[in-house]
This record gives structure tokens, sequence and C-alpha cells, in this order.
């Protein structure tokens, strides 16, 4: 950071009525800044990306400890002066990736399964119990170390929010631990009981249903915002369609937002059961019939994709253009997780998007911010807008186009002003 060319340093602004608020950063030299803001005037708004070209973004805090938020947008000639500033040569900015989907509360390792599936090995979920046994036998601190390198590694990639699921303990006290554990590191966290059926359960599908939707779930409600569950009656190791509903609706009367894994190994109840339910998010929806479409297009729920899962299993990928054109909302996310795909890389998941799914750019950079945002019904993110949080990523490129054009390309990271 510079004071107007010079070092670095904070600056302590005045209010109208000269009291000191807080620190405020001008951000200079920004060759393309996408909003995502379909409603700031003087940007182009085509695909509803919001740029501005020459941009500058004031972002600060109100005070001490409060979060880092946008202060102005705009034109970088009209830029009010403050007196620190943070030139970035001629970069394109955009929005902090939101990824709304991952598991990342796990040990182990299941390199193997991932090989062993690039020679025809279908995935059906059965190596879940592989990664429950080892993250069972994982201390508080060894997780802590695991989730914070990935948080790590997300950040350095230009994610700037993350949701985090259980579902890798599989019982009250295991499920409770490493949601407390994500909850120490985000405040999207999700209560995934629901996962799988454990093996001590196997022969008591029943039992495991009950014990999620009831004790499970009020030990786990307080650390978690969301309850999700894997619905797929094309896994013998998941959920039916009766036992996910059984297990959201609890959660709902628990306060919880409800999110679906929904139709990935073939076609299913799930889409239809989270848009009946209101869910605020399905994801997968890799098979689709017509009337899955038509439900997510007339509802409030998004359709998250998760592309790096085709990839890494070897399967099919969904159809985003067919989704979009339909009027479905469109999300993007990693997954992260140690069996379908283990990439946290949200720059990938745009790539594919755009290679294998027919999405635009644009459009896959809107559905990694600002629509993963709506898919956990926050504002304050997945867009550059006065108020919002000042969680910026930047591309070491004059273009947002070159996130999908330079594939595989470290060129996208967190602004870290
Ligand atoms: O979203 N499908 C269910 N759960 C994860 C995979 C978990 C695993 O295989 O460990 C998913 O793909
Ligand atoms: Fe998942």
């Amino acid at each position: 950071m510079v004071r107007r060319g010079s070092i670095a340093l904070l600056v302590v602004l005045a209010t109208a009525d000269g009291t000191l608020t807080g620190m405020a950063i001008l951000i200079t030299g920004i060759s393309e800044l996408v909003t995502c803001d379909e409603t700031l005037e003087g940007a182009d708004q085509s695909q509803g990306l919001g740029i501005l070209h020459d941009a500058a973004v004031i972002v600060g805090a109100e005070f001490e400890d409060a979060p880092t938020t946008v202060q102005w947008v705009g034109p970088a000639a009209q830029a009010p002066a403050v007196d620190w500033s943070f030139d970035l040569g001629g970069q394109a900015v955009l929005p902090g990736f939101v990824d709304s989907h991952s598991h990342l509360v796990y040990a182990g390792d299941r390199s193997a399964e991932f090989a062993a599936r690039m020679t025809g090995e279908p995935y059906d979920g059965g190596g879940i119990a592989t990664t429950v046994a080892a993250t069972r036998g994982a201390s508080d601190a060894e997780l802590r170390t695991l989730l914070t390198a990935r948080l790590d590694e997300m950040r350095a990639q230009g994610t700037t929010t993350v949701e985090i699921k259980s579902g890798y303990g599989l019982d009250l006290e295991e499920e409770v631990r490493h949601l407390r554990l994500a909850h120490e590191l985000t405040e999207e966290t999700t209560f995934l009981g629901g996962h799988v059926v454990p093996p001590e359960f196997r022969d008591d599908r029943a039992a495991y249903v009950d014990l999620v939707a009831g004790e499970m779930l009020a030990a786990a409600a307080p650390y978690a915002k969301w309850v999700d569950v894997f619905c797929e009656p094309n896994s013998p190791h998941a959920f039916t369609g009766d036992e996910a509903r059984v297990i959201l609706t609890a959660g709902r009367d628990a306060g919880l937002g409800l999110r679906v894994h929904g139709n990935q190994l073939g076609h299913g109840p799930g889409v239809q059961l989270a848009v009946e339910l209101g869910a605020a998010s399905v994801d997968h929806c890799t098979f689709l019939s017509d009337a899955d479409v038509d439900a997510l297009a007339g509802s409030e729920t998004v359709a998250t994709l998760l592309p790096g899962v085709e990839f890494s299993t070897r399967s099919p990928y969904p159809d985003a253009r067919g989704l979009i054109d339909a009027g479905v909302t469109v999300a993007l996310a990693t997954d992260c997780n140690p069996g379908t795909c283990n990439s946290s890389s949200m720059p990938l998941m745009i790539a594919l998007a755009v290679r294998e799914m027919g999405m635009t750019p644009g459009e896959a950079v809107r559905a990694a911010t600002v629509v993963a945002a709506q898919s956990l019904r926050r504002e304050d993110i997945g867009v550059v807008r006065v108020g919002a949080r000042a969680d910026l990523a930047v591309v070491s490129a004059p273009s947002y186009l070159h996130i999908p054009y330079r594939v595989g390309v470290p060129i996208v990271k967190t602004l870290q002003v």
C-alpha cells in the first residue's frame, strides 16, 4: 500500500461531523472492475456484470474490528481523495469468489480411489466410510491444521467466503465436533449428518434417520446455519426422497436453512424435494428431467453446479446452458472433498463451466460470486457495491476473460490490502 505513491500505511477518515471513524484505502490501477452490481449506473451491464474500466474502489472499516466494507466505487478520475492508496498497475478486479459447497473437515487420503475411477471404477459414495474412519481418528488440533491449510489454499486462489459441511462424523459427538471446528472459521456451516448411513446402522436405516433428525440435529444446530442431505436413491449409501424429507423438515423446524445434494448419480427426487421445501440451493443437478428443470425455473432455489465432480468422477457434465436458457438460477462451487473433487479452485470451476457446460465467461463469473452468494441468502458478499464486504479478487491480467482463457495458471488471488 502506498501513500500517494510513497510508503504503505492506513488512514483514519473523518466523518462529516468531524469524528474519527476508521481507515480507508483507495485502490487504483484497476483496468477492469467487474462489480456484479446490476444497479451500478454508468457501468457496462451486458450479462449483468456491472463493468467499469479504469476504475477505483475505496475500502475501509467504520471502526476498529468492524468488517472492512466498500465505501466508494467509480471511475478512477472521479475518486474522492483519501490519504492512502494502493495501485494495482492495470489488473482486473472482481468480487472474491463465494464457494458455497465444500466438505473441508476431513482427514485421510483417497487418491487411490480417484486413480481407480480414472480406469473405469464408478463412484457410488462407498468411499465416504473411509474418510469417516480417518476423520473420527483425527484430533481437534489435527483437523484445525488441515482446515486452516485448506482455507489458505482457497484464499490464495481468490475465494473469500466458504461454506463448510460436516458429514464425515456421522455420530452425534463427531458431527458436533466437526461443525464446531468449521464454525471457528466460517459462519456458513452446514449440518450433513445425512451424508450416508454409517456402517453401524446399515441394518437399521430408519434408526439412523431418526437420530439425525432428532438428537443429532438438536446438538448440531447451534453450530450450523444450514442442513443438507445426500438425497440419492441411486446410491445404496445415501438417502431416499422420503428419508431426506424427514431430515430436511426437522432441520427447517430447528431454524436451519435447507440445502440438498440432489440428482448427482442419476435421476431422482432430490431437485423436486428441494424446490418443494424451499431450499436455498440444490447442488449437483447432473441428471435432470424436464419436470425438474421446470420446477427449478419457477422457484427461488438456486441450482449449484459442481463441475469439478464430473471432471474427477469422469461423468457427464450438467447442462448449464439448458438450465440458464430455461430460466434457472445457476451457481458454481467446488464441492472440495476427498472423494468426488479434491480441488479448491474456483477459477478451475469457471473454466470447466465455460469449456464443458456452455456458460459464457460472464455467466460463470456471476455464478461463482453474486449467484453463489444468493444461494447462501447473502447480499453483502459476491458483489462490489457500497456497503458490501470488501472481499475482492485480483486477476493478474487486463480482463476477467483471462480466468477461463488461462486455465490452470494461478492468475487469481485474494486482494490483501
Ligand atoms: O458432494 N455426494 C456426496 N458427497 C460428496 C462426496 C463425498 C465423498 O465422496 O467423500 C459430494 O460429491
Ligand atoms: Fe458435496
